[in-house]
């Protein structure tokens, strides 16, 4: 039998992993600006497939150098309208040459004697170009504004993109940007960011205007502050890829490409112009290409016991993103949340689900959910007091 009913899983308001099309998560995820790709991703003129919480879609940058979000295939006879051309604002279908505006609009059907162009419309998105990355509004309705960091765009300096792809579910990585005591085991041997931090550290967490205030004091007395954006977002000092330019501030967004894949979109804003701003791009490429191992296929390797854990050579890979992939990919494509065993260290995680949760089901229930909203003066504090080893010595 066939009915429209949606699945048992779109009415689960503490599902938060299924985020597809009709999902409770998915909608929920939906109402907020997500970030789709990276702003070089896509030159102006050109076009790029992505796929965003299970669904497919097009990105295309007009000549003018717009960004545009529209369907991922053409509705004539349904090839991918990535391969097709950018004109002005449009973009016109490889197969059969039918051109949709900006909006949507079907304007040409170049072999039809009688174009009936004016009944045929595509979806479009919402887009907007921040911080270097092209953000969407995928929901329904009017988006809301969308969230800005007035401390990114202020100073001088250039913007660091630093993400990857995890092979797990997205909540698994929100998850851990609360779960501070994974740290000192982790990522014990990382030479400099993390030694002397296995301790019991005390997490305090509030609910703000737009999210998750988490203060973490270690038993040495250093603290920090960092604060989860809802649904999915999250500012931090962290280190960049070349470590010595010590802890910035960084914000991160965990997008879900399917349930269970992941984008961890990152941004720092560098302190660096001119000449030191070159360097820097040239010793990244450089310092990318001597990685021969992917951290993701290593983590793989590790999780089926192929290679043991503590034979990896860190300098051939991405350190903490393998020691991450290892944790988080470990609990599985999608953790089992019925099973586990919760603690007081895990006092953020419960929290940020208890959130999701009310959230979530305000939805189910068709009450208003909450406007999450970045007040400038919303920015995260590194860490103060006795802590990490100069950042000199670290291999990130
Ligand atoms: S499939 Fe796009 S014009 Fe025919
Ligand atoms: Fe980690």
């Amino acid at each position: 039998m066939l009915t429209n009913d949606l699945p048992a899983v779109a009415l689960d308001h503490h599902d938060f992993a299924h985020t597809g099309p009709g999902t409770l998560a998915g909608r929920y995820m939906r109402r907020f600006w997500q970030p789709v790709c990276h702003a070089h991703d896509v030159a102006p003129g050109r076009t790029l497939p992505i796929r965003i919480m299970s669904e497919n879609f097009t990105i295309y940058r007009g000549e003018s150098g717009a960004p545009h979000v529209t369907t991922f295939r053409c509705p004539h006879r349904g090839t991918q309208l990535s391969a097709g051309w950018v004109e002005g604002d449009a973009l016109r279908c490889y197969y059969h040459g039918w051109k949709y505006d900006a909006t949507g609009q079907c304007i040409e059907q170049p072999a039809e004697i009688e174009s009936f162009a004016h009944k045929v419309r595509i979806a479009t998105y919402p887009a907007i170009e921040y911080l270097g990355l092209i953000f969407a509004y995928l929901g329904e309705g009017e988006p809301p504004p969308l969230p800005r960091f007035p401390d990114f765009e202020a100073t001088p300096g250039i913007y660091d993109w630093d993400s990857y792809d995890r092979r797990c579910n997205f909540f698994q990585n929100l998850e851990n940007s609360l779960d501070n005591s994974h740290v000192g085991f982790v990522h014990r041997d990382h030479g400099a960011a993390f030694d002397g931090l296995v301790d019991r550290p005390v997490i305090s967490v509030e609910e703000n205007e737009w999210g998750i205030s988490v203060n973490v004091k270690r038993t040495s007395g250093a603290e920090r502050t960092t604060y989860i954006g809802l649904p999915n977002s999250y500012y931090m000092y962290a280190l960049p890829l070349l470590p010595e330019l010590g802890w910035l501030k960084s914000l991160f967004w965990w997008v879900p490409i399917d349930d269970e894949n992941h984008r961890q979109f990152v941004v720092r804003k560098l302190p660096l112009t001119g000449e030191a701003a070159e360097q820097y791009r040239e010793r990244i490429a450089a310092r990318q290409a001597a990685f021969d191992l992917n951290h993701s296929d290593l983590a793989d390797e590790v999780l089926s016991g192929r290679v043991a854990r503590d034979e990896i050579d860190a300098g051939r890979t991405q350190l903490i993103r393998f020691q991450d992939d290892v944790a988080q990919v470990g609990q599985g494509a999608i953790a089992d949340r019925e099973h586990e065993r919760l603690g007081h260290s895990d006092v953020g995680i419960i929290y940020l689900r208890k959130i999701w949760a009310r959230e979530l089901k305000a939805l189910a229930e068709g009450n208003p959910i909450k406007q999450w909203d970045h007040p400038a003066d919303m920015i995260p504090t590194p860490h103060r007091g006795p802590g990490p080893r100069p950042v000199s010595e670290s291999r990130a």
